[in-house]
């Protein structure tokens, strides 16, 4: 068995959304270092080139709100007039609204859900042609939902739409991989815990006292990330369908609340 050559992505193309700061950039660092070409997105033009410019030669930007069926389409267009195929795709960009139960806006709930949820559905079906056209090489396609430990499991936090979004995202990798393994797509979802980020600013400014909650210790760290994704996104996660990997420390399947009876 070749072990390290699981884990190569050699060859592959890869567009991860939200892949200019934190979480995405971190997945597009990964896929580069593994020999992928990753082009990355993200609404700010000037931070989505700033961070291509920095990730080298193998990273290409593609400044784009994918908030809306149209964004997806039209980064679809765009992409599909320099690449014929799409190995990986990241449905990573997402948005977060906390408001009070009695006060949370429509706003907060459209803004959040269009992002998180119908974004990953309308931008995989807008890069289904390109998506088959990888798999048909023999080789798996790959879309991966970014979801969340918060769609796993109560957060206290009043994040209504948020939490929604993201239980409803590990739903529906379920089902778009149950339609789309008959093409040679694989999909499946990762669900990060606490990592420091713009979204996650308690992680990110105080780590030390989030890390007490977290069996591991911890916050997580953009190694974490990197490896799952370059798992799931390689051959070595090519039976891996419809699932959600949780990376987290521990948090939503090893750790005890409260002792109860019963
Ligand atoms: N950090 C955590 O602890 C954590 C935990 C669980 C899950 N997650 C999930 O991981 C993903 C990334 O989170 P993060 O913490 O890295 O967040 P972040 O630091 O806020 O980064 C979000 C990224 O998405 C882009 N983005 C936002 N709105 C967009 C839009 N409408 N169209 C295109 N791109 C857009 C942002 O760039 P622009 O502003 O330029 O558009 C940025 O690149 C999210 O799905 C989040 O829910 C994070």
């Amino acid at each position: 068995m070749d072990i390290a050559g699981l884990f190569s992505l050699e060859g592959r193309v890869a567009l991860v959304t939200g892949g200019s700061r934190n979480i995405g950039r971190w997945i597009a660092e990964g896929f580069i270092a593994q020999g992928a070409k990753v082009y990355i997105s993200s609404r700010k033009a000037d931070a989505c080139e700033a961070t291509a410019a920095e990730l080298g030669p193998n990273c290409i930007a593609l400044p784009q709100d994918v908030s809306t069926v149209e964004g997806c389409k039209a980064l679809a267009a765009r992409l599909a007039g320099g690449e014929p195929r799409l190995d990986i795709l990241v449905n990573n960009a997402g948005a977060a609204w906390g408001e009070p139960f009695e006060s949370f806006p429509e706003a907060g709930w459209d803004k959040v859900m269009d992002l998180n949820l119908k974004s990953p559905f309308f931008l995989t079906q807008a890069l289904y042609p390109q998506l088959k056209a990888a798999a048909a090489g023999g080789r798996p396609a790959k879309v991966i939902n970014i979801s969340s430990i918060d769609g796993q499991r109560l957060n206290g936090w009043e994040t209504y739409s948020y939490q929604a979004s993201k239980a409803g995202l590990i739903h529906l990798t379920r089902r778009m991989a149950a339609r789309l393994i008959a093409d040679g797509i694989v999909v499946t979802s990762l669900a990060p815990g606490a990592f420091g980020s713009d979204m996650n600013k308690a992680a990110r400014d105080h780590g030390d006292a989030v890390a007490k909650a977290i069996p591991a210790g911890r916050i997580g760290r953009p190694e974490d990330l990197a490896a799952a994704a370059v798992y799931l996104a390689s051959r070595a996660g090519d039976y891996v369908v419809g699932d959600t990997v949780t990376v987290d420390g521990g948090l939503v399947n090893a750790r005890i609340d409260t002792m109860i009876d019963g």
